[in-house]
């Protein structure tokens, strides 16, 4: 089966493609000839995962699907959350939202934090919403050079290493979005589709 993947990030192909399994081909919105930006402009991940999504479906007209994740921090009141990407400045500059990050937490013993994950996948214009979620807390300083964005100062709950201090498939076990994809795949697989 061939699935749009509102994505052209080739590291989040590899890593969805991998836990789909061999029976289904990713496809960029590149190759369907969609070279602009997606707009994900909605106040909540589950909001721009739809958004995403629905905008392929209604550009191709192909079964897709589209992914968003947040950090949410309890004692920033869920922030950075739908803004993580772009919570220091406009772009995507992770060491300052790291910095920012560690800013706003100073002095707070409060350090509970979780990355969540939703997928939104159109078949045959039937929508379908799956969640991954990951518990943890934000440590004082970055560990660990593997990963990207806040990998550095997420400890998730039960590991003793930070993301950025696990390889790709270890962090892919426990992780929000690795958490999402298989909900994904099982209904996939389930459904045969
Ligand atoms: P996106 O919705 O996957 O683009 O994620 C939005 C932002 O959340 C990214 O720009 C990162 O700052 C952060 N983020 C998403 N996934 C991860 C992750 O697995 N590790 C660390 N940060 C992440």
């Amino acid at each position: 089966m061939e699935l749009v993947f509102a994505t052209n990030n080739t590291h989040k192909l590899t890593e969805v493609g991998a836990v789909l399994g061999p029976g289904y081909r990713l496809v960029t919105p590149r190759d369907c000839g969609v070279t602009e930006e997606i707009p994900e402009t909605q106040p909540t991940i589950e909001g721009n995962a739809l958004q995403k999504a629905r905008y392929l479906y209604e550009r191709t007209g192909r079964d897709c699907f589209a992914d968003d994740t947040g950090l949410e921090v309890e004692a920033l009141g869920g922030a950075p959350g739908v803004h993580s990407a772009r919570y220091a400045t406009d772009g995507h500059d992770f060491a300052a939202n790291n910095r920012l990050l560690l800013k706003n937490l100073e002095g707070q013993a409060n350090r509970r934090a979780r990355f969540r994950t939703v997928i939104a996948l159109i078949v045959r214009g039937e929508e379908h919403l799956f969640e991954g979620v990951v518990e943890g807390r934000i440590v004082e300083a970055p560990r660990g050079t593997e990963g990207f964005g806040y990998d550095p100062l997420f400890l998730p709950d039960g590991h003793d290493k930070t993301f950025a201090e696990m390889d790709a498939g270890e962090k892919n076990f426990v992780s929000h979005r690795g958490r999402a994809v298989r909900r994904l795949a099982e209904y996939l697989h389930s459904t045969n589709k």
